[in-house]
């Protein structure tokens, strides 16, 4: 197999520095490697993803999630592919099995159409090479959007920074973080840049039931990172806004509809609520790439419905050091695992894109991203 041909070098300028990658394509590899985000926060586990089934079978088993992630590892999932066969029927065959693999975060149908629009009209021996070379570009893109978004979503941390003198406390939900990315994440981006440059900042995490992605993923983020946290059981994150120990509340998306409604991890539907009842704003961290211009609202989001065994049982680390699942229900115990809602765009204070902050409504979107409204 040709080594891959030698992409640019990583001109992101404003990379993120932290010491942890989610996901990595070495210098001229043909594979690319990623952390497997399962084994967090007690083992830091890289698993090597060298052909498209790997690839289809870390999203779905969420080795890799988080939808800008989940669109990257995607791309990179037909490049493989591609390396394999290049065929028109092995390229559509590859596209319809990985975008098969989750249904809400709209990334993944974006990045998927990106690389197969980019080497449909490409002679076969031409593809694998093109697709290389589009999935690392998506990468990078993503990069420098988080960092953008960040900058965008400084100004609010700053804003209230300067009203209150005191620490700004900043709730999220889930992990939109850099393990969810290529860099930065999404809403966590505008916190490390605040935590770097000095501002007196506490994040509420939410632990994120049942898969805990806030307990494991964005507790070890805000750690690595020294950003003082605090973890908190989903169920408290009305309380906490009511007491008045929230003076922000940024989250993720998984998918963004034209009108602004929002579907993101299961559980941010019921913050907006809260926030609504008690005062306190709700950012959306939203990239262009999940923004979705053809879904005119929420309601035809695509909600997954994983195993039920996600409810039922609950992984962690024992007494010995052993990561061990445990069941926390009765035996035979109906459960239902919707892992993803959606929040109205009435309840969305603003949309922190790379762009700018947006309202959560039609005009205000296509003001901002004319190109894919079309
Ligand atoms: O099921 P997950 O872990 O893939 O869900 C992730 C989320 O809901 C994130 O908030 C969203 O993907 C944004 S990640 C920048």
């Amino acid at each position: 197999m040709p080594s891959c041909p030698p992409s640019p070098p990583d001109p992101v300028p404003d990379r993120d520095p932290a010491s942890y990658r989610a996901l990595v394509h070495p210098e001229g590899a043909r594979y690319i490697e990623a952390l497997d985000q399962r084994a967090l926060p007690h083992a830091v586990v890289t698993a090597r993803i060298a052909d498209a089934d790997t690839a289809a079978l870390a999203i779905r088993r969420m080795w890799v999630r988080g939808a800008p992630l989940i669109g990257a590892v995607g791309a990179y999932g037909l490049a493989l592919a591609l390396d394999r066969d290049a065929s028109d029927a092995a390229l559509t065959k590859a596209h319809a099995a990985l975008d098969a693999t989750r249904p809400t975060a709209v990334n993944l149908r974006w990045a998927l159409d990106r690389v197969r629009a980019a080497v449909a009209r490409l002679p076969e021996p031409e593809r694998a090479d093109a697709a290389w070379r589009e999935a690392d570009a998506i990468r990078r893109e993503d990069e420098a959007i988080n960092h953008a978004i960040g900058t965008h979503g400084l100004a609010l941390i700053r804003a209230i920074a300067a009203r209150k003198g005191g620490p700004v406390n900043v709730m999220t939900h889930c992990n939109a973080g850099a393990l969810a990315t290529c860099g930065w994440g999404t809403a966590t981006a505008p916190l490390f840049l605040a935590h770097t440059e000095g501002l007196a900042l506490h994040v509420w995490v939410s632990e994120t039931r049942p898969r805990l992605q806030g307990a494991n993923l964005t507790a070890w983020e805000m750690g690595r990172r020294g950003v003082p946290h605090t973890l908190f059981a989903d169920a408290a994150a009305a309380l906490l806004m009511r007491c008045g120990d929230v003076d922000l509340i940024l989250v993720g998306a998984d998918r963004v509809a034209a009108n602004g409604d929002v579907g993101n991890k299961i559980g941010t539907y019921g913050k907006a609520l809260a926030a609504r009842d008690n005062g306190v704003p709700f950012y959306v961290a939203l990239p262009s790439p999940t923004l979705d211009p053809a879904l005119a609202s929420g309601d035809a989001i695509p909600i997954e419905a994983r195993s039920p065994d996600e409810v039922l049982a609950v992984t962690g680390r024992d007494h010995y050091g052993h990561t061990t699942t445990v069941a926390i229900a009765p035996e035979g115990t109906r459960a239902i695992n919707y892992a993803f809602d959606v929040t109205p765009a009435r309840l969305v204070t603003g949309l922190v894109t790379e762009r700018g902050i947006a309202a959560a409504e039609r005009d205000a979107l296509v003001a901002m991203f004319p190109e894919r409204f079309g």
